[in-house]
């Protein structure tokens, strides 16, 4: 543990690997003011006149800022929002800034009763191994909220101008809502790219990292649907293939905060999260900038994990661990030597043997099934989770890495004999599908790269598989076999449409035994004006739990 700065009356900074820190304080505090004013401004305001004696003699008071922020403390930066484990009772405000800030905190409270508690962030800090730059991070874990009941919060720190959002919290139970999910987003921003040789101390700026229009639009349109929560399947920002990873981390951050701040966005890391000498294996700033459900592990927390929301549970993998690919800024496959899995294993048992848990809807990266010429099927997780979704009734799998949209039909083992271990189909059904017989799997990845998929789709009923890697190569990764299958369990691709995101509306039904559906829409974000437009939508049907 490394602490590398301490200020008046505030948190203590730590590096990713120090004990949690997190103190409550002020619970229930009287007369909330959140938004002190700055010194002049708070002179000027005061409702009551002060007694002549007084008035030539400041008195200090909790409302007045030591700093104000017109004199430089830095500003909150990119609020987001995270479930705890208890989604229904725990909600995680998130920030950075650029430079140390002392005291910082948040209030919160409901609508009808002001900003009345006040909780103190947990302070983490990476060092950028690219850029020597260390980043500070804030999280406020807010808990003890009640179930499905609005919250408003505020963002605070000494002499920092505040910000501020609400939330909903997860209902308990059956309950109906809605969520939606996309992955491989990128940052519709520029950034400074360094010159190389005598023009070094030059820069010219580009789009950052593979970026289109549509990274902004897509989060305007999950706003228009405005889910209980979302799922970022992975390749989040792709700052592991710009030149100044932390401004593409800040500008993910400030692109996504008009939605994160109103609802958790919960993320799955992808090969795009990995860079090279943040932490051991690659994943420090991703691991630092978001908190997330423990898993109960020493060096992946965050990587994966899972919670609960009505009756669905959700579980996220971190699929570098097992894939065979090499597609990272390192190689890191197998990395957890098996921890993962055997987390995994003891989540689809609990959960499959709940009465309370109808669906288990697992949010990866990269994915067992796709018919685009791009990266491909990868049969490293094939081998890995594919045995465990069929044990344990997986009934949704979601995923990016392929930049476009493709589902397939339901699916349980394999085709016998396929040395691709090809997912075997056990319905033709498009429209109306059993889950509980077959795992429906769905590629997300059109969330806004300038380097779509779709138009990349093989034409002749055919995918391929990744299946081995041998030596490296020119590209500097790990040359690739694939082998071509049938791909006869594809049911719906969008060969038309780049981008696009999921929605996915829980019924849980009305009587024990009785059914439960998940309605899926699927919109486009068009071009060029990035509205959203519906393409599809299906229904998964499967019995419930407590029959
Ligand atoms: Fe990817």
């Amino acid at each position: 543990m490394d602490s590398v700065g301490v200020t008046e009356n505030a948190n203590a900074f730590s590096r990713r690997t120090a004990l949690r820190a997190m103190t409550v304080t002020g619970a229930l505090v009287a007369a909330p003011a959140v938004f002190a004013l700055p010194e002049a401004q708070a002179a000027t305001s005061t409702a009551t006149p002060a007694a002549p004696a007084a008035a030539s003699t400041p008195q200090a008071s909790p409302l007045l800022l030591r700093q104000p922020e017109k004199l430089g403390a830095p500003p909150v930066d990119g609020l987001h929002l995270t479930f705890g484990a208890d989604p229904a009772r725990q909600m995680t405000a998130s920030w950075s800034t650029v430079t140390p800030v002392g005291n910082a905190r948040v209030r919160f409270g409901t609508l009808d009763g002001g900003y009345g508690r006040e909780i103190q962030a947990e302070v983490l800090t990476y060092i950028d191994a690219m850029s020597s730059r260390e980043v500070y991070t804030y999280h406020a874990r807010m808990q003890d909220l009640n179930p499905d009941t609005s919250y408003i919060y505020a963002a605070l720190g000494d002499g920092v101008l505040p910000d501020g959002g609400s939330f909903t919290t997860a209902p308990v139970g059956r309950s109906a809502f809605t969520f939606t999910s996309f992955g491989d987003q990128a940052v519709p921003t520029t950034t400074w790219t360094p010159g190389t040789g005598s023009a070094a101390n030059t820069f010219t700026s580009s789009l950052n990292g593979l970026a289109s229009p549509a990274a902004g639009d897509i989060v305007a349109g999950i706003e228009q649907v405005r889910p209980l929560f979302h799922l970022l399947n992975g390749d989040l920002c792709y700052a592991n293939l710009t030149p100044d990873r932390v401004r593409t981390w800040n500008q993910f951050f400030a692109n996504n905060t008009r939605s994160a701040r109103q609802r958790a966005w919960m993320p799955a890391a992808g090969n795009h999260e990995n860079e090279l000498g943040n932490g051991p294996i690659g994943y420090e700033a991703f691991q630092t900038r978001f908190a997330l459900p423990t898993n109960g592990s020493v060096d992946w927390e965050g990587l994966w994990y899972a919670f609960t929301v009505g009756s669905v549970r959700v579980i996220v993998l971190q699929n570098d661990d097992v894939a065979l690919q090499d597609a990272g800024n390192t190689y890191v496959s197998g990395y957890s030597g098996g921890a993962q899995r055997v987390w995994l294993e003891g989540q689809l048992a609990a959960a499959r043997a709940s009465r309370d848990v109808d669906w288990i809807v697992v949010c990866m990266h990269q994915v067992i099934i796709s018919t685009a010429n791009a990266n491909g099927a990868d049969l490293g997780i094939r081998q890995n989770w594919g045995p465990l979704f069929d044990q344990y009734e997986v009934d949704l799998v979601l995923c990016g890495h392929e930049h476009d949209y493709e589902r397939s039909l339901a699916v349980r083992g394999t085709v016998s004999g396929s040395e691709t271990l090809t997912p075997n189909p056990v319905s033709t059904a498009t429209t109306a599908i059993d889950t509980s017989k077959g795992t429906v799997h769905m590629v997300l990845g059109g969330g806004g790269t300038d380097s779509p998929t779709n138009g990349e789709f093989f034409t002749d009923g055919t995918g391929k598989v990744l299946t081995a890697v041998g030596a490296v190569g020119s590209s500097g990764k790990k040359t690739p076999t694939y082998v071509s299958e049938e791909a006869i369990w594809s049911a719906f691709r969008d060969l038309t449409n780049p981008y696009g995101f999921a929605a996915f509306a829980v019924d849980p039904g009305h009587k024990p035994g009785g059914q439960t559906t998940i309605t899926v829409t699927y919109y486009n974000v068009t071009q060029p004006t990035g509205e959203i437009v519906q393409l599809e939508s299906f229904t998964l049907v499967r019995p419930r739990s407590d029959g």
